[in-house]
């Protein structure tokens, strides 16, 4: 693999959706008559040619559960990214965990900005002690922040090396005359945290007929993609649906 390729992170959230919108009252997530098996899924994500697995779990345990984290940390060949909230709880399960990369996500209202990335600027000092304790513990953290320049500016200051920028607005207004406006915000601030020393990767929303723009984002290092790739492999396969993505990040 080239330096100059774009990595695709695969978001798996989704296939614990289904397997929750039938088996959630259980204590146990897999074996018996328990499926999907997002662990399977994983694997079949891995041997299709996925960069890195990511997984998010959330307060309210709607998809990923805290065992399905575990036994991915033990399987997994490629790098674990744990998207989390900037909790005290969340840090102590990162921990005991210790995946490759955390990205923190907003969860409750108050850290969430206007646009729906984290508010790192309002929750500066919460955000550096989640920074901080992830890093001394060996963990690649990112920020996942709208493409705003106070936002992008803050988590350079915080000393995150990595930068997830939030592609949903633009994923939102593909379709509209907005699009190229979101377009070049992504394009300002994916320069703008370049110049800053931050490491570029983008996610949310995604999907097959997008990605072909998202792709040519400057500085651009890695998209995490979930829901569409999820959807695609009820039609034709986990390894196709990869594999598919994979090839659109990297046509030249
Ligand atoms: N990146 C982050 C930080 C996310 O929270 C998510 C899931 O919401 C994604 C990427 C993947 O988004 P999608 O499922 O829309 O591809």
């Amino acid at each position: 693999m080239s330096h100059q390729e774009l990595l695709l992170g695969v978001n798996i959230d989704h296939c614990s959706t289904v397997r929750q919108a039938r088996y959630k009252d259980l204590p146990e997530t897999c074996g018996g008559n328990i499926e999907p098996d997002p662990v399977f899924f994983a694997q079949q994500c891995e041997f299709a040619g996925a960069d890195s697995i990511t997984v998010h779990l959330r307060e309210d345990r709607r998809h990923i559960q805290p065992r399905d984290v575990e036994r991915l940390r033990e399987c997994l060949r490629v790098p674990m990214n744990l998207e989390m909230a900037a909790t005290d709880k969340m840090l102590e399960f990162a921990l005991s965990i210790k995946p490759d990369y955390a990205c923190i996500v907003p969860e409750s209202r108050e850290e969430v900005t206007t646009e729906g990335g984290l508010d790192v600027v309002g929750n500066r000092s919460r955000v550096a002690a989640i920074v901080n304790a992830l890093t001394e513990a060996g963990v690649i953290v990112s920020l996942f922040i709208d493409p705003e320049p106070e936002q992008i500016q803050m988590s350079a200051d915080l000393g995150a090396p990595t930068v997830e920028l939030h592609t949903g607005a633009y994923a939102n207004a593909y379709h509209t005359d907005q699009r190229e406006r979101e377009f070049n915000r992504l394009k300002a601030g994916a320069e703008q945290g370049h110049n800053c020393g931050l490491q570029i990767n983008a996610g949310h929303g995604i999907n097959y007929v997008n990605v072909t723009e998202v792709r040519t984002l400057p500085f651009l290092q890695e998209l995490n993609i979930g829901h569409s790739i999820v959807s695609r492999a009820l039609f034709t396969g986990v390894e196709e649906s990869v594999r598919e993505m994979r090839r659109l990040l990297n046509v030249r």
